[in-house]
């Protein structure tokens, strides 16, 4: 049931893409396999798909993967960086995302610039489109994404752009593409999504914090359990952003 719920998200997400059949696409910030397949499949033969994840450790796990798997268009993994990315201008059709943005570490360059520096590997009248959570319900996720925001804060001084409005993404569209179009959706329940995350061990930088912190995050951490426990693992709505660059 959880395979099968992760699936019917992956999907219901790549569906608001339309036909993406035969383009040379960049999946920006991701290279889980499950996105892959459902972007390979849909790009078909006669296109691409590459994939640039700053994780390397993601990256090899996948490459791993990919050896077993036979996809319809070619996959390109990449590691690297999507506020530089290491391509030519005008090198692709679409670059999209699927949970990047609020995961971004906004500290010395801001959202605005990834958004424009996909932009620049775009062809004119290529497309940027991204899927991300928003925090219009409440969701027992949101919690659990804002403790993994201040734990990267405490661990590396990361400042993550965490999960907002839909506005708030949208209008970093509004400024730099035309076309733009946007809808928000209601959560997508994964079934035992909960007993999962609960399973998972304590995050293992917690190790390297100070006491104080440590304690003050564990106990946060703990709350969070107990609230899955009581609750479940609830989602948030997503927003789905498009729009169309125009190569002035
Ligand atoms: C929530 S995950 C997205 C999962 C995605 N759906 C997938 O297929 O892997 C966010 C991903 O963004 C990547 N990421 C974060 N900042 C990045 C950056 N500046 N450049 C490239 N990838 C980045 C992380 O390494 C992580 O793999």
């Amino acid at each position: 049931m959880y395979e099968t719920d992760l699936i019917a998200f992956c999907d219901r997400e790549l569906d608001l893409l339309g036909s993406i059949k035969d383009l040379d696409v960049l999946y920006a910030g991701g290279s889980s396999l499950l996105w892959i397949e459902g972007l390979s499949h849909r790009i078909g033969e006669k296109g691409r798909l590459t994939a640039l994840d700053l994780d390397t450790r993601r990256i090899e796990e996948t490459r791993e993967l990919l050896g077993e798997f036979d996809l319809a268009a070619p996959v390109q993994l990449v590691a690297g960086d999507i506020f530089r990315p290491p391509f030519a201008p005008d090198t692709f059709d679409l670059a999209y995302s699927a949970g990047l943005f609020h995961e971004l570490d906004v500290r010395d360059k801001s959202a605005g610039d990834a958004l424009a520096a996909l932009g620049s590997v775009i062809r004119p009248g290529g497309r940027i489109a991204t899927s991300d959570f928003v925090n219009h319900v409440p969701a027992v996720q949101l919690e659990d994404e804002e403790l993994q925001r201040e734990l990267a804060r405490e661990v590396s001084n990361a400042e993550l752009y965490g999960i907002g409005s839909a506005e708030r993404l949208v209008a970093l569209y509004e400024a730099l593409l035309v076309g733009v179009r946007w809808r928000v959706f209601t959560p997508k329940p994964i079934r035992h999504l909960g007993k999962v995350v609960l399973a998972e061990e304590e995050p293992e930088e917690l190790s390297s914090l100070p006491a104080r912190t440590r304690r003050r995050l564990r106990e946060r951490f703990n709350a969070l359990r107990e609230r899955i426990e009581r609750e479940g693992y609830t989602r948030p709505a997503s927003l789905y952003a498009e729009g169309f660059v125009t190569g002035s």
